[in-house]
């Protein structure tokens, strides 16, 4: 059985109290598939960073974890008390083998654990993990130029690098897509 790998950090479990929890980050696993469903299925039903309409069933969420990780690709949980409260992966950019240097990242966080510190836990795990398997660069493609999302990216050391115009339409409006990059041997040599 794969190992877990666990990383710790300590966030506040309400910005208004004092107590904290500790995010365990960990390898996904198929057994979190319907943690992992709930917490996709609200973001394709309220938000744009995700251009799926549908949210996809868990049976179909247990098929990518397994394709996820067969692949030998970084996809992680973080856990709060025991909760999935967020999750990453990243995937080969495009499929076409010149790709085979550079990923796309996704993450997602519960609604409930949003804003205490989960989203940038999981990418600043991610992102050695992705280096581990050998690419060298991530690119965010930030669905409706979601400012969250363009913001943990920054605070990441992600930079802008192009956008899209009206690549997407959902909830009856035109979506641009933001275009972010990190290089990974320049983030490992810093
Ligand atoms: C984007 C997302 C993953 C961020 O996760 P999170 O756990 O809420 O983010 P964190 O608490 O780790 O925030 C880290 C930093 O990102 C920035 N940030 C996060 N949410 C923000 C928001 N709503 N507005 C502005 N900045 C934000 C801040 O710089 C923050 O640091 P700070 O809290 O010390 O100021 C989460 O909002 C989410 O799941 N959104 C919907 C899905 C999505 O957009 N996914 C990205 C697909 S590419």
């Amino acid at each position: 059985m794969k190992a877990l790998r666990v990383h710790l950090a300590r966030v506040p479990e309400r910005a208004d109290e004092r107590r904290v929890a500790q995010i365990v980050i960990r390898d996904a696993q198929e057994s979190d598939a319907e943690s992992i469903a709930a917490i996709y299925a609200h973001h394709v039903l309220t938000g744009t960073a995700s251009y799926d309409v549908e949210p996809p069933s868990v049976v179909a969420t247990r098929d990518k974890i397994w394709r996820i990780t067969k692949a030998g690709w970084p996809f992680l949980v973080a856990e709060i008390n025991g909760q999935v409260a967020g999750y990453a992966y990243v995937t080969q950019f495009r499929d076409r083998p010149a790709y085979r240097y550079t990923a796309e990242d996704s993450i997602y966080v519960d609604p409930d654990y949003m804003r205490r510190g989960v989203g940038k836990a999981l990418l600043e795990a991610l992102l050695p993990s992705a280096a581990n398997y050998g690419f060298r660069t991530v690119i965010a493609v930030v669905g409706g130029a979601e400012p969250a999302s363009i913001a943990l990216h920054k605070a990441c050391g992600f930079d802008e690098v192009g956008q899209l115009r009206r690549a997407g339409f959902k909830f009856g409006r035109w979506l641009d897509n933001v275009y972010m990059q990190i290089d990974l041997r320049e983030a490992n040599e810093t």
